[in-house]
């Protein structure tokens, strides 16, 4: 199972829910929001305000994708304007494990993010604790980069420690995903597919995210049915109000 997670960095915040509602009649199934603080990368996005702006007008996942500084303060307030799965960069928690049991305690699917120079095996005593692993095709900071090829490897070797230990994590790849990379991130084994700037280019959403999900489709594997399924991970409890 294929998840677009089309990124709204690269929307017209103008016309925010128009955008959305593109994406999703073009196959987009998740959300992807990119927090920037200014501090973990050199870019400011935007906040819980905006997730919170977000929840009325999609049913669809909120995938918070958070690259900032100090995330344990923040949960909380993603976790309470309705983000569904929150993710944090490997490289900003001090104390991974905590971090992550932060996030499944406030009833938020836990992710776990690596940059480019951040290396799979640093990760694999809370693989058994995450629901995806995001693998960074691009330094963090900035839509619309070109897709770096050393995140391949790292797609197959995750996949293939996956099925070693068991496990039924989801692999979730983010920056430079478009139709001309889309099929080599798919055939290493990614099954979250991040795209900004390929989905919401020229305003056309609904037509891109279309054409980006059937290259994606055509370059799944046809043998080998993948070990985890949608329906393999426990869904978020529901929110508190
Ligand atoms: C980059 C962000 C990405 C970004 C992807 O720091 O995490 O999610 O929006 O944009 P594209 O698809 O344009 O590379
Ligand atoms: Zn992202």
């Amino acid at each position: 199972m294929l998840d677009l997670c089309f990124s709204i960095l690269a929307a017209d915040f103008a016309h925010l829910a128009d955008e959305v509602a593109a994406a999703t009649r073009g196959g987009g199934t998740i959300v992807h929001v990119d927090i920037m603080d200014g501090h973990f990368v050199p870019n400011i996005t935007f906040g819980p305000p905006v997730v919170k702006a977000l929840r009325p007008i999609t049913k669809l996942p909120l995938d918070c994708h958070l690259m900032i500084e100090d995330p344990d303060a923040y949960i909380p307030a993603f976790a309470a304007t309705g983000a569904d799965m929150i993710s944090v960069q490997q490289e900003a928690c001090r104390h991974l494990h905590r971090t992550l049991q932060h996030i499944i305690e406030h009833a938020c699917l836990p992710g776990v993010v690596i940059n480019p120079a951040t290396p799979v095996d640093s990760l694999i005593e809370v693989l058994p604790m995450v629901h995806h692993v995001l693998v960074m095709s691009v330094n963090p900071g900035f839509g619309g980069q070109q897709f770096l090829p050393l995140a391949l490897e790292k797609i197959a070797y995750l996949a293939a420690l996956r099925k070693e230990m068991g496990l039924n994590f989801r692999i979730e790849v983010d920056g430079g995903v478009d139709n001309d990379t889309v099929a080599s991130v798919v055939k290493a084994g990614a099954d979250m597919l991040v795209a900004g700037s390929a989905v919401f280019s020229g305003g056309k959403a609904e037509k891109n995210a279309r054409e980006l999900l059937r290259r994606a489709r055509a370059a799944e594997p046809k043998t080998e049915k993948p070990a985890h399924t949608a329906h393999s991970h426990p869904a978020p409890k529901a929110r508190k109000k």
